[in-house]
This record gives C-alpha cells, structure tokens and sequence, in this order.
C-alpha cells in the first residue's frame, strides 16, 4: 500500500495537472450558467489560438514564408510582418462559427473585423495584439499576444466601433500570452491575476500560479534609453534619479509583454513615455496599454499615463495611443511625482514670466 503522504502529494499534483484554464474560468465565475460558460468557451478559444500561434513560432525558422516582412504597412504606420499576419487571422479563426465573439479590432486591422454568424447570441468583442514585440520574431527571442474582452453595446451600424471608445474600466476580462521558453498565459476576470503554463505533452494550459501581487517596490526599470532626448525634462530627470541611486537595473526586451511579465514577478515599473516624434507615445490604448494596466490593478499595482490612471482614459479612436507607467505602485507613484513635481515647475515659471 502506498504511504498516506505519498497519495496526498500524488493527490495534489493531480488536482493541479487537471486544474485547465476553462476549468479555472468556471471556477473564478463560482458559475455554471450561460454566461460562465460563454467566457469559459471564449478562454478556451483564446487558448487554442496561443497554442497555434506558439506552434508556428517554434517552427518558423525552418518553415518557409513564416518569417520576415510583407511589405505591407498596417493603419499605425508600421511595417507588417508575416507572423503579425498569420496571429490576427489566427485569432479570427478560432472564433469563427463559436457564437461567441461578434466582433474582433486588433493592431492589424484598420476597422473591426465582424463574424456575422456569431451577432446574434454573441455580443462580445475581442480586442488584441496578436504578435507583441514584433521586431523581436526574426531572432528568436521572446514576443507576446495581448487581449481584452469587452461587452458589444448597440448594433455598431457605421463600423465605426464607437462603443468601444470607453474607459478601460469596462473590460470583463484582460490578459496576455507570453512566447517564451515556455509558452505562459495570464489572465485576469476582475479577480485576480492567474498565470498558466501550456504543457506541450497535454496539449493544455496548466495552472501555474493563482492570486498574483506584483511586489511594491522592484529593482526593475523599463523603457528605451534611445529615446532619453526626445522625452519632456521630467522623464530625464527620474531616470538620472535611478542612475544615481543604488539598487536600479535597466532590462528592456523590446517586447512590452516580456517587460510586463518580469515586473509582474518581480517588481518595478515599465514606461513609454510621450516623444517629440509621437507625444502619446506608442503603445495603443485598447488593446495593449488597457488590458495589462487592468493585470497590473487586479495584482495590486498601478498603471497611468504618468498625469492619469490609465483605466479611466477615454480614447478618441479604435487605435488611440497614450503614454504608458505601469508595475509596482511605489515605482509607478515615483515616475508620477517627477512629472507632476516638474509640471508645478513650469507652471511657477510660468506665472513669474506673466506676473
Ligand atoms: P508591436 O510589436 O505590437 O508593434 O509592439 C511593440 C511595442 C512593445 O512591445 C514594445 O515595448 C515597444 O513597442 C518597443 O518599442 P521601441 O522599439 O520604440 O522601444
Ligand atoms: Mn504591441
Ligand atoms: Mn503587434
């Protein structure tokens, strides 16, 4: 007979190896009613679309046609690459004929993309990023998918998508999916941030780590030095504060959801500031910024534009930017206080100049 301690770790590990994110949705949702079974469905899709999604890239050096440009240029200006298209078609597919999401808008797509079969019972709309940190692809190093779940409001006639030119508040449901050495999805349903990790050998998404807080404070600052002249005076001035200060290490990946995720675990804060080029910066508000500031809320940290929180910010367009702090709420508040702390500066000078 095995031993009784033996059974129960056996027991335990079991339990975990069976705890799936669909599982894990119903749970979260303490449902089994229709609408549980909805998001429950819609995780899942979203969970089959990583699993492609990841299978490609862990081939793509040896497929042909998987990497590189298209030579296209998407509605941000950017150049496309082959793996940006074939993760939004990804997406589109797998909600195909599921009556589940009516509509989908991703970075890749000028105006929602409308799966007419689903309208009726569906009334959801997915907003993603399919392929984050695209520069990333060609050399073999970490890129992410970012997602976000919105209630559809009215009918949307003119495809316009303008009821979802609402605060970031209204999501239900938020996450990425991070194409690392393991393949880790993480997501939040407004009660709390859980991470699962794909086992290649199941084929499934595995529960990893329940309920987690990202540190308050964390040696990690993120954000691309190269852009050290083209921020406001306020940015340069609190990165010379880290660099004078012991206890500060820079690590930025080129791919938002990598830098997120590190924080996530382990502390600090990320942040695209406003530059002279793009003074909103360049994160996208609806599918990038808005799903991981509503991760960075659900563990118990904050994200703002450095002025505003950001799940209050209102876009004025499907793809609106808006500078991005986000990570530990000690870090963010300080990257917060030198914006304000030189905008009361100005403001002084200002009056003086008048007066
Ligand atoms: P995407 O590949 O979806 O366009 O996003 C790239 C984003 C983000 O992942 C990253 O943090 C940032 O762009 C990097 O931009 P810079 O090269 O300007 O630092
Ligand atoms: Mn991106
Ligand atoms: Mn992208």
């Amino acid at each position: 007979m095995q031993h009784p301690e033996a059974s129960s770790i056996n027991e335990h590990s079991l339990d975990r190896d069976c705890t799936t994110l669909s599982r894990h949705v119903l749970q979260q949702l303490s449902s089994f009613n229709a609408e549980a079974q909805d998001i429950s469905a819609i995780m899942n899709r979203i969970a089959l679309a990583a699993k492609l999604i990841s299978r490609r890239l862990s081939k793509a050096g040896l497929m042909a046609g998987a990497l590189g440009f298209t030579g296209e240029t998407n509605v941000q200006g950017e150049s496309v690459k082959k793996m940006d298209v074939y993760a939004n078609e990804v997406f589109i597919s797998v909600f195909k004929q599921s009556g589940l999401v009516c509509r989908l808008a991703s970075e890749e797509m000028d105006k929602p993309y409308y799966i007419p079969e689903n309208c009726p019972i569906g009334r959801y709309t997915l907003l993603y990023d399919p392929i984050d940190g695209s520069s990333n692809v060609d050399i073999n190093l970490n890129v992410g998918s970012i997602f976000s779940l919105r209630q559809q409001q009215g009918e949307d006639l003119e495809g316009e998508a303008k009821d979802l030119l609402q605060p970031g508040d209204q999501q239900i449901a938020a996450g990425y999916i991070l194409y690392g050495p393991s393949t880790v999805l993480v997501y939040s349903l407004g009660k709390g941030v859980h991470s699962f990790i794909l086992d290649p050998s199941l084929g499934e998404f595995i529960l990893a780590e329940e309920n987690i807080q990202i540190p308050q404070h964390g040696p990690v600052y993120s954000v691309n030095e190269g852009n050290y002249w083209q921020w406001d005076e306020s940015i340069r001035e609190y990165i010379r504060y880290v660099h004078r200060h012991e206890g500060y290490t820079a690590r930025y990946s080129g791919a938002l959801v990598g830098d997120f995720h590190r924080i996530l675990l382990q502390g600090g804060v990320f942040l695209y500031p406003g530059t002279v080029q793009k003074p909103q910066g360049k994160l996208r508000l609806i599918y990038e910024s808005a799903p991981l500031a509503f991760l960075a809320e659900q563990a118990g940290g904050k994200a703002s534009t450095g002025n505003q929180r950001l799940l209050d910010v209102v876009p004025d367009k499907l793809h609106a930017r808006t500078p991005l702090v986000i990570g530990s709420t000690k870090d963010v508040e300080l990257v917060e206080s030198f914006i304000q702390d030189w905008t009361r500066r100005q403001l002084e000078t200002e009056s003086l100049i008048v007066t």
